[in-house]
C-alpha cells in the first residue's frame, strides 16, 4: 500500500484518486474541498491550508493542477513535501526543468495522460526521471496500468505524443460530430446514427489491431472499382482531408513549442 498525496482534484486527480483509494493511502489537497466532497470517507480531503498535514510521509505527489496555478501554488507546497518523494507532475506543456525551478532538490517526473483514462482507456506517457530505482519504477507501472496504454517516452517526445493522444480526442470528436451531421442529412436521426457510427469505429480499431495491415490496404479492402465507396474517396481528397488532419497536428505541435519558448523568454 502506498501513501500517495494527489494536488488538484479536477478531471485528471479525481480519476486517478477514485481508483487508487480503492488499494492505497490517499490523501487529497483541494483549492475548494467541498468540490470533492463525494470523495469524503474514500480519502482524506484537506484544505490549501492543511498542506502540511496532507504531505506528511507522502511517497508519491501526484500534481494535477492547471499549469497556470503552478508559479502561485509551488512555493506553498514546496516546503512540506517529504525527501525521498517522488513528485510526478501532469502539467501540460510544463518541463522538468520548468519543475525543477519551482521544486528545487525534489524528485520529479513528468507524466501526460490523456482524459480517456476518466473511462480507463487512456494513454499514458511517461518520462523516466533520472533517480528511480527498478521496484519504484514497477510500482508506478502497477498503479497507472488500470488506466491504459503505458508508454515510457525521452522528454523531447512529449510534444508529439501530447498532440498524438490528448489533443487528438478533440478531432476526433469534430469528425463524429461531422460524420453525425451527414447521416441527418441523408435522413436517419443523430440518436439512430450514434451507435452505427460508433459500433463501425470500434471495428476499424479492431481490424487495425488484430491483422495489423497498413490503414491504406484496408481501405482498399473495401473500395471495389467504379463503386460507392472510391466516389466517396474522391471527394475526401477534393476537400483535402489528409492536408486539413495533417496540418491539425502540426498546429498543435508548434503551439507546444511556441509555448515552451515562451516560458524560457
Ligand atoms: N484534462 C486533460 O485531458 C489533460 C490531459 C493531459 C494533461 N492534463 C493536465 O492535467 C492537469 C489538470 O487538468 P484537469 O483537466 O484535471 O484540471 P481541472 O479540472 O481544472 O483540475 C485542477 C484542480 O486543481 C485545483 N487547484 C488549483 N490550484 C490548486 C492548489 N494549489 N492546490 C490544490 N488544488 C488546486 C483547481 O481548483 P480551481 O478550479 O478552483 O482553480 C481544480 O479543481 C493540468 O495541468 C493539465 O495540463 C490534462
Amino acid at each position: 500500500m502506498a501513501k500517495i498525496t494527489v494536488i488538484g482534484c479536477g478531471t485528471i486527480g479525481s480519476a486517478f484518486t477514485m481508483h487508487w483509494a480503492k488499494d492505497h493511502q490517499v490523501s487529497v489537497i483541494e483549492k475548494n474541498p467541498s468540490r470533492v466532497d463525494t470523495m469524503q470517507g474514500k480519502v482524506q480531503v484537506f484544505s490549501l491550508k492543511e498542506i502540511k498535514k496532507a504531505l506528511l510521509n507522502a511517497e508519491i505527489v501526484l500534481l494535477a493542477i492547471k499549469p497556470q496555478d503552478l508559479s502561485d501554488s509551488a512555493s506553498k507546497i514546496t516546503p512540506f513535501i517529504p525527501k525521498n518523494a517522488l513528485m510526478i507532475s501532469v502539467l501540460a506543456g510544463t518541463s522538468t526543468t520548468m519543475l525543477a525551478d519551482y521544486f528545487p532538490d525534489i524528485r520529479l517526473m513528468r507524466l501526460i495522460p490523456n482524459n480517456a483514462i476518466v473511462q480507463q482507456q487512456g494513454v499514458i506517457g511517461m518520462v523516466e526521471p533520472e533517480e528511480i530505482t527498478p521496484i519504484e519504477k514497477k510500482q508506478l507501472e502497477t498503479l497507472l496500468h488500470p488506466f491504459g496504454l503505458l508508454h515510457w517516452l525521452p522528454e523531447d517526445k512529449i510534444d508529439a505524443f501530447t498532440v498524438l493522444t490528448s489533443c487528438n480526442p478533440a478531432y476526433l470528436f469534430t469528425i463524429m460530430e461531422t460524420m453525425l451531421d451527414a447521416g441527418v442529412h441523408m435522413g436517419l436521426s443523430a440518436h439512430e446514427a450514434l451507435p452505427l457510427l460508433l459500433q463501425t469505429w470500434k471495428g476499424v480499431v479492431a481490424m487495425l489491431s488484430n491483422t495489423k495491415k497498413h490503414p491504406g490496404e484496408l481501405k482498399w479492402q473495401v473500395t471495389s472499382p467504379a463503386g460507392m465507396t472510391i466516389a466517396g474517396v474522391r471527394a475526401l481528397e477534393k476537400g483535402n482531408l489528409r492536408s486539413a488532419i495533417f496540418e491539425t497536428l502540426l498546429a498543435a505541435y508548434d503551439k507546444g513549442l511556441n509555448l515552451h519558448v515562451k516560458h524560457h523568454q
